[in-house]
């Protein structure tokens, strides 16, 4: 939510900042801003909208200073507008400060501040942040950032920039990631690693309650009391093509494309001999014997996968699961405990109500597992144990690669929960391991339907509602393929238990409302059958979803969508992908901002 880069070295920094906001812009992107030391100024450019509009302003004769911060901005306080844009400055224009995360005082510091003699000009808890270094400031920035921090309550990651420091960044994180990339004598700051990617491959992650100041020197991170803290350089293992379109339209078409690699990635090195291998996880059989219960926490998509997972752990580990929401969990006083496991999920590893989610859960004394695709992120830190998902940078806001990693990951848990509980014979761990390495050729048949699926989405140019309904597992996909439909297409989609329509949601259905069928969970076959039938009696035009072979369904709808065969449980990583297609070419079709819809940012880091 929002991105922050900065940089200071010998080469000039404008470019450097546009570029690395280019790469951000999927964080957030109703107003950029970048400011720069030039000379004895403070240089301040700003603009509304895309990240094209500030390039504009910027124009070709823009400051060749060679230190300076940007932003790329998601509004939380304060509309999308040029006074709320990022960087915010104090009164004398001294500070820039550029800050992600929500300061929760920010209203009584503002009239304490305003009662001192400061004009504030936004609306924005940010720009509190820049009135204080300036009240602070007695000859020394990183002191001055210093007491800033133990007057503001929330989450943040800023970095300020100062006209009287023309050699300095200073930095400090709380509950919003930063990091500091090294490059041959510059460095980078950064809300999110794929900003400086082309630039460096060397990182250090700063840790909550630190803070870092950055020369062309060096730098020094030290906690809030000013203690130094010594930390390992990451070596960070994606490649900066990987954040690239290479040759797509869309980030997300290509991050489509990409799901065969990312499934094979995620369970290679994991499937040993007919058996699932998690050496990075630590939770012993012993501490497995204790739990009673697990918890699959998580928001968006990643919940989605959650819901598959709970009946996979159900079903092959005899495990009871519940699946919470995020930002739900906390404020309803789960029943937690240590025989309690507990697991998160989130292709970021940042979304604030998924973290908060995780350390209320350590609080209580459950083991946290914690499925992420970012190597590094918080929540990976402070989970007990992790499987990352091997999906690389995913840029799109909406999810596709990380979500198809993630039922992966279900299914490596729950089938290395059932090996340890001994709840599966051996024959049918390998049946089910058979069947999963053939997933990705299998992803890549689903794939090669791509002209029929645009051909389809055409039909939803002037759809204004459409439903999703399976049974089972079925179920779970369809949530998520109606959320993928309604977050980049605007077309109002809701996905519902197959046998729950007829209880009031029939009502809506109309011969102009499309109805996408799951039919793939064989032991619900027929009962979905029924339910395609009484949406086609009140003449909706359904797409039907099932199995190659199966040639009864084609019989009861408008149209059919084939997948190959594969055992039930494993369905979903097929059948998301026509979804997902669906949605793709219906966004385009109606002229939507694919890769950046309205209203959302990629990583949601604030509650
Ligand atoms: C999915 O398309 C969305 N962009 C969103 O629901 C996302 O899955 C959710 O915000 C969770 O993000 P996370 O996986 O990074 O925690």
């Amino acid at each position: 939510m929002c991105g922050i880069v900065g940089y200071i070295g010998k080469r000039v920094a404008i470019p450097i900042l546009v570029d690395g906001l280019k790469k951000l812009e999927y964080r957030g992107y109703d107003s950029a801003g970048v400011a720069v030391i030039d000379q004895d100024k403070l240089l301040v450019s700003k603009s509304v909208g895309k990240l094209v509009a500030l390039e504009e302003e910027l124009g070709e004769n823009y400051s060749q200073s060679c230190l300076g911060i940007g932003h790329t901005r998601w509004a939380t306080h304060g509309r999308p507008s040029f006074v709320n844009a990022h960087p915010h400055i104090d009164c004398k224009q001294e500070f820039a400060v550029v800050h992600n995360g929500i300061i929760e005082n920010y209203l009584e510091i503002k009239e304490s501040l305003i009662e001192k003699g400061h004009q504030f000009v936004s609306e924005t808890d940010t720009e509190v942040l820049a009135h204080l270094v300036e009240e602070f400031y007695d000859g020394n920035l990183e002191e001055a950032v210093r007491k800033v921090i133990g007057t503001i309550r929330g989450s943040y990651a800023m970095v300020v920039l100062s006209l009287k420091d023309p050699d300095k960044l200073v930095a400090a994180r709380k509950d919003s990631p930063m990091v500091v990339g090294l490059g041959e004598g510059e460095f980078f700051v950064a809300s999110d690693i794929t900003a400086i990617l082309s630039y460096t491959r060397k990182v250090y992650i700063l840790d909550d309650g630190e803070m870092v100041v950055v020369t062309e020197d060096g730098v020094k991170i030290t906690d809030f009391q000013g203690n130094p803290c010594s930390k390992e350089v990451y070596d960070v293992k994606w490649d900066a093509v990987a954040a690239e379109k290479g040759g797509y339209e869309h980030f997300m078409l290509k991050e489509i494309h990409e799901q065969p690699k990312a499934l094979a990635d995620t369970m290679m090195s994991r499937l040993k001999d007919d058996r699932v291998v998690l050496e990075e996880v630590a939770l012993t059989p012993e501490q497995l014997a204790q739990i009673n219960k697990v918890y699959i926490v998580a928001c968006g998509t990643a919940w989605h996968a959650g819901l598959v997972g709970k009946t996979l752990i159900e079903r092959w580990a005899h495990l009871p699961v519940e699946v919470d929401i995020a930002s739900e969990f906390r404020y309803r006083s789960p029943l937690i405990d240590e025989h309690t496991l507990v697991v998160v999920i989130s292709q970021s590893g940042e979304t604030a109500d998924t973290l908060a989610a995780l350390r209320e859960a350590k609080n209580r004394g459950a083991h946290v597992f914690a499925v992420t695709n970012v190597v590094g992120s918080t929540v990976s830190r402070e989970a007990h144990d992790v499987i990352f998902t091997w999906a690389g940078p995913e840029i799109a806001v909406a999810s596709t690669k990380a979500y198809i990693t993630q039922l992966e990951g279900m299914v490596l848990l729950g089938l290395y929960l059932a090996q340890i509980k001994g709840t599966l014979p051996q024959d049918k761990i390998t049946e089910i391991i058979t069947a999963l390495k053939k997933i990705p050729e299998q992803a890549k048949a689903v794939l090669a339907q791509e002209s029929l699926i645009k051909e389809l989405a055409q039909s939803f140019v002037n759809v204004e509602d459409a439903f999703f309904i399976g049974r089972s597992l079925d179920w779970a996909v369809a949530m998520e393929g109606a959320l993928k439909l309604k977050e980049i297409s605007y077309i109002h989609a809701e996905a519902y238990a197959a046998g729950e329509l007829k209880h009031g949601t029939l009502a809506l259905v109309t011969e102009q409302t499309p109805i996408i069928a799951l039919a793939t969970q064989r032991d619900v076959f027929d009962k979905t059958v029924s339910n395609v039938k009484e949406v086609k009696a009140r003449d909706a035009r359904v797409i039907g979803l099932t199995y190659q072979g199966n040639t009864s369904l084609a019989k009861s709808v408008d149209h059919v969508i084939y997948i190959p065969e594969t055992i039930d449980e494993l369905a979903p990583l097929l059948a998301v992908i026509p979804l997902q297609l669906l949605s793709y070419y219906a966004s385009v079709a109606r002229g939507c901002d694919v890769d950046k819809p309205r209203n959302l940012a990629k990583s949601v880091t604030v509650e």
